[in-house]
């Protein structure tokens, strides 16, 4: 057994460590812009025209079924969809807005379908919902917000109330976590009370869990649905620490403690989360996979994302993107799901990452940088029942305490360590990866 203890949760987390791999979506009035989902604050547009989005929204392609297909054929296990993100509008029919799906030329509860096709295909649901709103009448003008520059900033500001604010999202969230059957995530998004105070003037100051009334709202989302995954982005620590847009090197740590934590690494395909037309860093076939070798070897998860058209599909990048998953996970799934970092006697070797089955019989060398033939891995005497490639089965060879043998004489390397035998030509596929079956005494 995996020897690593993590921080205790409050939600249920066996599940999410065990299945490793998500699907992110992010969909909205801004994927019509599809300039980036912080269009409204990065342009400031005025409420006039964003509401021409609004007006025409209408995603004539949205099959969610579609959508949940392409994230299982991905190897995906569970998603996270934007019931609403910071523009404030909402995928779902909720009685406390009219800024809603269903007031548009769509007319239909998103959300519900999300949850129906995703469910059906065997995938956790998970709820994205942001804490900033820039659209309800309530949520006071701060840095980030749309209408930051206009002149009488201060006089539209000066008497929303944040409370009733925090109420609206509690109300909101009750009928996200009663409305749709079992949510197995809550993903909030997210606070700044950090936002430089002494700068801003201070009625523009960042916001934080005071403003959320975090407390309650989570304890809300608890009451409702006590196993629920939530993260910590509402400034109350709970199940989940998310770095967001880069790779760490090393298993996430809780701040104070210093224990393990339950982590998950959100990541974008190219730069935006919302569909972005013209944005062309898209990732290569190479870095998707090492992105989810990486964080499986760091004992995390990966969240990665989509962000569909305005017509509600998957566009060709995506989708090629999401191919790439596919086609690894199929052949590659075991060194991922129920894996975690290897246990600390395992050093990796140059140029490999390392992950373990949990019940520790297994040992997954994902070969991230080809050698030429051999790879030599320290302290593995002894230690090995029988190695091969896992996208094909074949045997590795392999010795242990000498590289190679020349007739009877035989080239000596320190007695620990064990040599791999690659053929000379790196496999076509992505970070092949050596299963190594370990003995059961070692
Ligand atoms: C950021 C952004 C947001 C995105 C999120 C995903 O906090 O504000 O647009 O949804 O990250 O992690």
């Amino acid at each position: 057994m995996s020897s690593y203890v993590r921080r205790k949760t409050p939600g249920d987390t066996e599940w999410f460590v065990h299945d490793r791999f998500g699907m992110f979506i992010h969909f909205g009035l801004y994927s019509m812009p599809a300039r980036h989902e912080w269009i409204k604050s990065y342009e400031m547009i005025s409420e006039e025209k964003y509401d021409t989005y609004f007006n025409h929204f209408n995603p004539d392609l949205f099959d969610a079924r579609e959508w949940a297909k392409a994230a299982k054929r991905a190897g995906m296990k569970y998603a996270v969809l934007t019931t609403k993100h910071h523009e404030g509008f909402c995928l779902f029919d909720s009685a406390f807005t009219d800024y809603k799906i269903t007031n548009t030329p769509f007319g239909r509860d998103l959300v519900r379908e999300y949850v129906d096709a995703f469910r059906a295909e065997g995938l956790k649901i998970g709820f994205y919902y942001s804490l900033i709103d820039w659209h309800h009448p309530e949520f006071t003008i701060d840095r980030f917000h749309p209408r930051r520059k206009d002149a009488d900033a201060y006089e539209q500001s000066k008497n929303r109330d944040m409370k009733k604010y925090a109420e609206y999202m509690r109300n909101q969230v009750r009928e996200l976590l009663t409305g749709y059957g079992k949510i197995d995530i809550l993903w909030f998004d997210y606070s700044y009370s950090w936002l430089s105070k002494e700068l801003d003037e201070p009625w523009m100051r960042g916001k934080g869990k005071e403003d959320w009334e975090s407390e309650k709202l989570i304890a809300l989302a608890r009451e409702l649905q006590p196993e629920i995954v939530i993260d910590n982005r509402a400034e109350i620590e709970q199940d989940l620490w998310t770095p967001e847009q880069h790779q760490v090197l090393e298993w996430q740590r809780h701040e104070k403690t210093g224990e393990l934590v339950t982590w998950e690494a959100c990541q974008t395909f190219s730069g935006s989360w919302g569909y972005h037309r013209d944005e062309h860093t898209w990732k290569s076939p190479k870095q998707l996979i090492d992105m989810l070798v990486n964080t499986v070897s760091c004992g995390g998860n990966l969240l990665m994302n989509v962000g569909p058209t305005s017509r509600g599909h998957f566009d060709k990048r995506a989708l090629d993107a999401l191919n790439v998953y596919s086609e690894w996970m199929k052949y590659n799934s075991r060194s991922i799901y129920g894996c975690t970092m290897a246990e600390p006697e395992f050093t990796a070797p140059r140029g490999t990452r390392l992950t373990q089955s949990e019940d520790g019989t297994r040992l997954y060398i994902h070969v991230v940088e080809y050698p030429y033939v051999y790879l030599e891995m320290p302290d593995m005497t002894g230690k090995i029942e029988y190695a091969q490639f896992l996208h094909d089965g074949s045997e590795i060879l392999f010795t242990e305490g000498y590289l190679a043998q020349v007739g009877d004489v035989k080239v000596p390397r320190n007695p620990d360590t064990v040599v791999f035998m690659l053929p000379e030509i790196k496999p076509d596929v992505i970070d092949p990866v050596i299963e190594v079956i370990l003995k059961e005494n070692r």
